[in-house]
């Protein structure tokens, strides 16, 4: 038998475990679905005939039109009627045996079948090509039809007429000629496939028909195609030996419309599913989070909630809530925020990482690209590519107004829109951000106020779930344990601690935990809604942000993530105590006073300061008028002194204090170093 039989066969016989003839179902389905396409799962084909499979994949270019014409011939057996209008099945192929790394594709795979995966980083506009043209000769005006094949078009040679036989010119007859969509894309590496410090490889891919326009820049998808060869020609030095390929596409199967599953075997589910009853498994994993870094619990433990990631609702109206979080660091240099960020992107299933410095918008989002042969190009920037995963931004703030201006959409509609140069698109970019920002003058400067230290606008601090501020004051105690930490972690060549959850576990863990959809229970909502409606009282100290609903959704994508580290199917008062607690302590970072014992402060609304702070500025200020009656004004170091051992105010406090008594008039310099109250 021929190659068209086998195949004819393998089509007609092909049999599923449950019995049902597959093929022959799908065939006959064809006219209903009006296609002219017939899916067809390799491996199917591998058990019934796998030197036939082989084969297809050896020389592409022979048997695949054989396979085609064994299609048709069983549509004729199926369904004569749509047959005859046919003239020809495009046969596709899902999932070869073997997967081609994009990184090694060469020579070796020119004109064979391979299977490759990849992420969609661009796509073209969708362009009519002419497949068949037909020519009319100017002077006799016969048509000739030819096949087109090649990226340029081929003109007949001469006039086939016998009286006429001229070289030209000729004209194309559009209306005669046969054209099919098409359209270009690039494939490159995915992020998590990517050797660490290498360049990504990419393809770019040949759609036609029916393969057009069904995955969008940032889908991670599985191409099978044929690789080909393009030659580069330069009308001077002829043609290049060099040549560029690309992948006439056969198949393009999208993967990542849910979320991606690490492979776990049973032995450790088994041991997720124990670990998961530890009671201290928070704990657990927040000290396996970077444990190379010393300290940080709160950030640690915020960073595991941006891992777990809270539930995404879709409202009956369509209105859509993101479940990621976003959390921003302001640090003063050296604080370890870039390892932290490096750290993240690593462990994290989809993470990637970016500097602001030198990102634009684009980059960011994406891009509208005019192409050298005309037509335009949609470019996934780093947000679409790690659509439900973890974008770290690092240098938040060194990035332009106007690029960073680009992120807003993302980070609360979780969706990228471009609208240039005819193509209008809406890309996902469901992305939990984690960026890291310097201070406004590199250094926090506690005579500052908050929103004079924290130079980012509110329409962007705002739309983070957490705010953590890195001061690096000089304190002994945690200086000698951190230099201690660092020391042995450079003797030994890795952290002093040990991760109770190594980093390739506690990934699997992750990606085993998002399956759940924890639900909030009663108790969890009564407790949300007391802190909210306690906090939009709250007044705060010149903090560049406020209070809004935003913190309340917050809360319960916090709340959720931390069920969901347990593996529990419910949100419960505790996961609620703990993102509420975090929260507060996010906000008094930035400056809000949330009232530490969880009642209302009545003084905060009298005097719109918290009773610990103003109770403090009146114990620096009476002890100035104090001293003062002695030597008619305050000298610095003996103002600190004072404070120090008898009001237990530390030094750095003193002079936070004493900064804004300055600020509001109250005390004033009348020499350097020294004060009197006004
Ligand atoms: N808490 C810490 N534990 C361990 N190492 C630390 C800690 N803080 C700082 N370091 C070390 O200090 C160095 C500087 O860290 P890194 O480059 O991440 O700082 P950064 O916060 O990004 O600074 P910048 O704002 O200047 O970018 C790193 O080698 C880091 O390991
Ligand atoms: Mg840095
Ligand atoms: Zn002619």
């Amino acid at each position: 038998m021929g190659p068209l039989e086998r195949f004819q066969n393998f089509l007609g016989s092909f049999q599923t475990e449950e019995g049902e003839y597959k093929y022959r179902q799908r065939i006959s389905q064809m006219a209903v679905r009006g296609v002219n396409h017939l899916l067809v799962d390799f491996a199917d084909l591998v058990t019934i005939d796998s030197s036939l499979a082989e084969e297809i994949i050896e020389r592409p270019d022979v048997y695949i039109r054989q396979t085609e014409d064994a299609a048709l011939a069983q549509l004729q057996v199926e369904d004569p009627e749509y047959a005859s209008e046919l003239d020809r099945v495009r046969l596709r192929f899902r999932g070869l045996p073997e997967k081609t790394q994009l990184r090694i594709m060469g020579a070796d795979h020119i004109n064979k079948l391979i299977l490759v995966d990849g992420i969609l980083v661009r796509a073209s506009s969708v362009q009519p090509l002419l497949t068949e043209a037909v020519f009319r000769c100017r002077r006799c005006g016969t048509t000739i039809p030819v096949e087109q094949k090649t990226p340029l078009v081929q003109f007949p040679s001469t006039c086939p007429e016998p009286t006429c036989r001229r070289t030209g010119p000729f004209d194309i007859v559009e209306e005669e000629s046969t054209f099919i969509n098409y359209q270009k894309v690039r494939v490159q590496e995915r992020p998590e496939d990517l050797p660490p410090g290498q360049l990504p490889r990419w393809i770019d891919a040949h759609l036609v028909e029916d393969l057009v326009d069904i995955a969008r820049p940032g889908d991670r998808v599985t191409l099978t195609g044929v690789v080909r060869t393009i030659r580069g020609f330069s009308m001077r030095r002829g043609l290049s030996r060099a040549f560029d390929i690309f992948l006439e596409t056969n198949f393009i199967d999208i993967l990542g419309k849910e979320p991606e599953f690490v492979q776990i075997s049973p032995e450790e589910e088994k041991w997720i599913r124990e670990f998961s009853k530890d009671p201290r498994v928070h704990e657990k994993i927040v000290r396996s989070i970077a444990p190379s870094i010393y300290g940080y619990t709160d950030i640690k433990e915020g960073i595991l909630y941006l891992l777990f990631g809270g539930v995404p609702k879709l409202l009956p109206d369509n209105i859509s809530i993101r479940g990621d979080s976003n959390i921003l660091l302001i640090g003063d240099p050296g604080t370890a925020k870039s390892q932290l960020l490096q750290y993240v992107s690593k462990i994290a299933p989809r993470g990637l990482y970016t500097s602001g410095r030198g990102s634009t918008a684009a980059g960011l989002t994406a891009a509208v690209l005019r192409e050298r042969e005309g037509g335009m190009t949609l470019e996934a920037g780093a947000l679409v590519l790690a659509d439900r995963g973890i974008c770290s931004i690092d240098e938040i703030d060194k990035m332009r107004t106007e690029d960073r201006v680009a992120i807003h959409e993302a980070m609360e509609q979780q969706t990228v829109s471009v609208a240039k140069g005819g193509i209008v698109a809406t890309l996902n970019a469901r992305t939990s951000i984690l960026a890291a920002a310097n201070p406004a003058l590199g250094r926090y400067d506690p005579y500052r106020t908050m929103i004079e230290n924290i130079n980012l606008p509110t329409t962007i601090l705002s739309r983070f779930d957490l705010i953590f501020l890195i001061k690096d004051l000089p304190e002994k105690e945690v200086d000698q344990r951190m230099a201690e930490h660092i020391l042995q972690l450079h003797r030994m060549g890795a952290a002093p601690v040990e991760a109770p959850v190594p980093p390739p576990m506690l990934k699997k863990y992750i990606s085993y935990a998002k399956q759940i959809r924890p639900l909030l229970t009663d108790e969890a909502m009564k407790r949300f809604e007391d802190f909210y409606v306690q906090m939009r009282t709250a007044k705060s100290r010149d903090s560049p942000i406020a209070i809004t609903a935003r913190q309340l959704e917050s809360l319960i994508r916090l709340a959720e993530a931390r069920a969901r580290a347990s593996l529990r199917k419910e949100v419960i008062i505790e996961d609620a105590q703990a993102a509420i607690l975090l929260m507060r302590k996010s906000l008094e970072q930035v400056g809000i006073d949330t009232g530490g014992t969880g009642e209302i402060d009545i003084d905060i609304i009298k005097t719109g300061k918290p009773k610990s702070l103003r109770d403090k500025l009146q114990i620096v200020l009476s002890t100035i008028v104090e001293t003062e009656k002695d030597t008619g004004m305050v000298e610095e170091s003996v103002l600190y002194e004072i404070l120090q051992r008898e009001f237990d105010i530390r030094r750095e406090e003193a002079f936070r204090l004493i900064g804004q008594l300055t600020r509001e008039g109250t005390i004033y310099s009348p020499r350097p170093g020294f004060f009197k109250k006004t």
